[in-house]
């Protein structure tokens, strides 16, 4: 039987693009490459049972495992290695690997000759439903993750379902993780659909945000729903926390800080333990940690333009709140401490 494929548009002009979501896609790979390349540099990880062959010559760069290599210097031993292989501004930057793997893939092509090409493989379900998808690349600085970076779309992306059984349970959790912001985000029984209808369907949600606000003046920052206090959990933990874990607590904790802020009912906050924790089975309960170093790491969020700031939930659904006091947000700590 021929598998399933869909095909979702990322409309942004002459820079749209198309996402494919279906098994055996790694053979789509060669139709995507841009007609003048002649060489690309492929970038991945050891231990990623997944090769491709772009159809044209290439090189494999492979990068370090964990959030400790996801910086400049990696940045610029990649660049230094395009520039042994005379990579050329019409050639392309392959990324094959989890949403660590394409920021630096993507951040590694907006850099090199002012930015050439890349196309996105992506072969974890957090990177095929959220990291590969809407040009957001980057490294970490010791001060704070995705710190450096730049906007640069991919010109296509492929989400071949054939490498989700070569995942670790913990690794499929992290998906779930930004599934279950898509629940928030829009109400939809995701869980319902088949596993392809189901990733299409985040990628369509993800593009069509990305389609009206590609460099989040607006609605993007829905996106980051569960990330203020996920992204401080990920620091102050050393990133023994993976991403997708770090955001399962970071719904609960929004949730009970628009409670705090009078936005939402207490039903409303244990709907989101009975969605994160009981429909997607992913884990809630805040780990150890020290309130006052959380509240610091949440005030250095990229959003927090005008004090801390939080996407919450409300009357009309999630919307950016900002100027949330200390209290507050140590008031909905507390609160999560206590529903252990
Ligand atoms: N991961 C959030 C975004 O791409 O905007």
């Amino acid at each position: 039987m021929k598998h399933q494929v869909r095909s979702v548009r990322v409309s942004l002009g002459e820079r749209s693009y198309d996402v494919l979501v279906g098994h055996g896609l790694r053979a789509e790979l060669v139709a995507m490459i841009p007609e003048h390349a002649r060489r690309a540099a492929v970038i991945t990880q050891e231990g990623i049972p997944f090769s491709v062959d772009p159809g044209v010559g290439y090189e494999v760069f492979n990068i370090g495992r964990g959030e400790e290599f996801k910086t400049l210097s990696t940045i610029e031993t990649l660049c230094r290695g395009f520039a042994d292989m005379g990579l050329t501004r019409n050639d392309v930057v392959i990324g094959v690997g989890g949403g660590m793997v394409t920021d630096i893939a993507g951040f590694a092509a907006a850099s090199w000759h002012r930015g050439i090409p890349v196309l996105h493989v992506s072969t974890t379900l957090v990177g095929m439903v959220d990291a590969a998808i809407g040009g957001k690349t980057g490294v970490n600085l010791p001060e704070g993750k995705n710190l450096v970076g730049a906007y640069w779309q991919p010109s296509g992306v492929l989400c071949d379902l054939d490498t989700l059984a070569t995942l670790s349970a913990r690794e499929m959790r992290c998906g779930m993780g930004e599934m279950a912001k898509y629940h928030f985000l829009t109400g939809d029984d995701l869980l319902d659909l088949e596993l392809v209808d189901r990733i299409a369907r985040c990628v369509q949600i993800k593009a069509d945000i990305v389609g009206a606000d590609e460099r989040e003046g607006g609605q993007r920052a829905l996106l980051n729903y569960g990330h203020t206090l996920a992204h401080a959990l990920e620091i102050a933990g050393d990133f023994q926390l993976a991403h997708g874990e770090a955001v399962a607590i970071g719904l609960v904790y929004a949730a009970h800080l628009a409670n705090v802020l009078g936005r939402i009912s207490t039903a409303r906050v244990q709907q989101h333990y009975d969605v994160v924790g009981g429909l997607y089975e992913l884990k809630t309960a805040l780990p150890p940690s020290d309130p006052e170093l959380l509240l610091s790491l949440m005030g250095r969020d990229k959003k927090a333009l005008r004090g801390l700031t939080f996407v919450l939930d409300g009357p009309s659904g999630p919307e950016v709140v900002a100027g949330v006091t200390a209290e507050a947000a140590l008031e909905a700590l507390g609160q999560m401490s206590e529903a252990k």
